[in-house]
């Protein structure tokens, strides 16, 4: 199935008809362990999921299923608390559809956090990633079916979805606040079950640095609307055949509580400071 442009507009007018003249420059797509941050969110209008037409629901543990707009580290943001996840039934259409929405309601940037299993050998669990690129192949795209030129062109381009000037903002910020942070590619698998220590000696060979189940979708979506875009990985453990022992979803959920404060920090320190990055970038 793909949506229609109008679709999309219903979405966006069912959500301006509740945020008054507030407007959101930052969209933020939270993974497990960081959807708290839609909690801080100064004078916030929270609409549940379920209120948007066309909207689907989270399934995912960890997830709440709403939208929250209003001001965020001095940013006009609207924080999705919850995503929802191709393992869950959903066409990446679908997974990608609130991207588009806030597009719409004026998003410029698109900030997206995960947490992943760590591929290169350097890594370790509680390591935080900034994404540099991304590999999304063997599955079918966001784009996938009729163009919307409304949105981008039929075969955008793709070499800076991660937006070169708010990668070095997260470098500036990391060093300024003196937080290790690793750089590298995250790897797409659709899930659920988590990789096999073979899939992960594949992805390692074709450049991955981290593989998870989130994100690449969105992010092609939002680079074929002309968004901005700035990804972090939580290195919530290492990835299957690593390490000589079992992975568990206990495990991913306590590192992202463990991580949560250096995490927290950095994502409010890069909406602080994103509107100087482009005149330094
Ligand atoms: N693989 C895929 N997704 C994940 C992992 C992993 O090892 N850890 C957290 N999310």
């Amino acid at each position: 199935m793909n949506y229609t442009f109008d679709q999309y507009r219903q979405s966006a007018d069912a959500l301006l008809a509740k945020l008054g003249d507030f407007r959101p420059k930052v969209a933020l797509v939270l993974g497990s362990g960081l959807g708290y941050l839609g909690d801080l969110v100064e004078n916030p209008i929270a609409v549940p999921y379920t209120a948007i037409p066309h909207f689907k629901t989270s399934t995912a543990p960890g997830h709440k299923g709403q939208l929250v707009f209003g001001t965020l580290a001095g940013q006009p943001v609207a924080v999705m608390q919850g995503r929802v996840h191709h393992y869950e039934g959903y066409s990446y259409e679908e997974v990608s559809y609130a991207v588009r929405v806030l597009r719409l309601l004026g998003c410029q940037t698109l900030l997206v956090t995960n947490a992943a299993g760590g591929v290169n050998w350097n890594f370790k669990a509680g390591d935080l990633m900034l994404i540099t690129d991304q590999i999304k192949i063997f599955m079918e795209s966001p784009l996938r079916g009729e163009n919307l030129p409304e949105f981008g062109p039929r075969f955008p381009d793709a070499s800076y979805l991660y937006t070169p000037k708010l990668q070095d903002l997260a470098r500036q910020q990391a060093r300024r606040l003196d937080l290790p942070l690793r750089e590298g590619v995250y790897m797409y698998f659709p899930g659920p079950q988590y990789e096999t220590p073979a899939e992960v000696r594949m992805a390692r060979i074709l450049g991955a640095d981290a593989v998870g189940m989130s994100t690449a979708p969105e992010v092609i979506t939002a680079g074929h609307c002309g968004m901005d875009v700035l990804g972090f990985t939580l290195i919530s453990n290492m990835a299957a055949g690593v390490l000589p022992k079992k992975l568990s979803e206990e495990e991913v959920i306590a590192a992202g509580e463990a991580a949560r404060d250096r995490f927290s920090a950095l994502v409010m320190a890069c909406l602080a400071h994103l509107d100087a990055a482009g005149e330094e970038g």
